[in-house]
């Protein structure tokens, strides 16, 4: 028979980078504003490894996801709801590559230093390479409405799943089962 909900691991992933994602927002949203020379401060710094941890997470994610499926649609849900659910999952997981990618090439360029556990990560681009000012703006918008925007989006739709059609879509993420 065909799962009717994500494994274990699936669930543990997808909380963990809604967990990552509000620590990474409430970082954002608090660190000094980057321009020209700014330091790299503890806020700054943070934001830059808990930024590649989200990345990180959305590779092993997008692994077990490829290996594993997804479980077959919950009964009843119209085929263009599944349609469109899918669509969504697949821009949610675009942008958790795309957004640390921009922010990852934002620093290189601006020549701040992105260090994991004391180690300092190769560039992606050269420190001031003429042509790439949009990616610091690309990834705050992307990061700032694109994700909180589809994020908010998808919510609802679990929610409404939960409380309206009551259709055991929302407790194909939840613990157990
Ligand atoms: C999913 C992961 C990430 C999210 C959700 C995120 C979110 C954000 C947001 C919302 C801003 C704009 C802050 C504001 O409103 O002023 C921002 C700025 C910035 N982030 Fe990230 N970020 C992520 C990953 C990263 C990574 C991995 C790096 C670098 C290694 C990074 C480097 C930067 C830089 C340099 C800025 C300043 C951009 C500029 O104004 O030019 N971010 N980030
Ligand atoms: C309170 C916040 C959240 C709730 C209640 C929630 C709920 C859910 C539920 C119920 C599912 C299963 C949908 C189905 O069976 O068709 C799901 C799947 C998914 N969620 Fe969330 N979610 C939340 C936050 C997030 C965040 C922050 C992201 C990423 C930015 C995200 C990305 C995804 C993706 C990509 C899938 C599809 C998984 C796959 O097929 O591999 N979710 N979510």
């Amino acid at each position: 028979m065909a799962a009717t909900s994500y494994t274990g691991t699936a669930k543990v992933l997808h909380w963990t980078i809604l967990v990552l994602l509000i620590a990474q927002f409430i970082f954002a949203w608090t660190m000094p504003h980057i321009g020209r020379n700014t330091p790299v401060t503890t806020l700054i710094s943070l934001h830059f490894t808990f930024g590649i941890i989200i990345l990180a997470v959305a590779i092993v994610r997008l692994i077990w996801r490829a290996t594993h499926g997804e479980p077959a649609p919950a009964d009843g849900v119209p085929l263009w709801q599944t349609v469109t659910a899918r669509i969504l999952h697949w821009l949610l997981y675009l942008l958790l590559f795309v957004v640390p990618i921009l922010g990852w090439m934002d620093a290189s360029r601006r020549g701040m230093p992105v260090v994991m556990f004391g180690l300092e990560l190769p560039k992606l681009l050269a420190t001031r390479a003429p042509g790439w000012g949009w990616t610091g703006d690309v990834h705050g918008l992307l990061a700032n409405y694109a994700m909180l925007g589809l994020v908010g989006l998808h919510v609802l739709m679990a929610l409404y799943h939960y409380f309206v059609r009551r259709d055991g879509v929302m407790q194909r993420m939840m613990p157990g089962r």
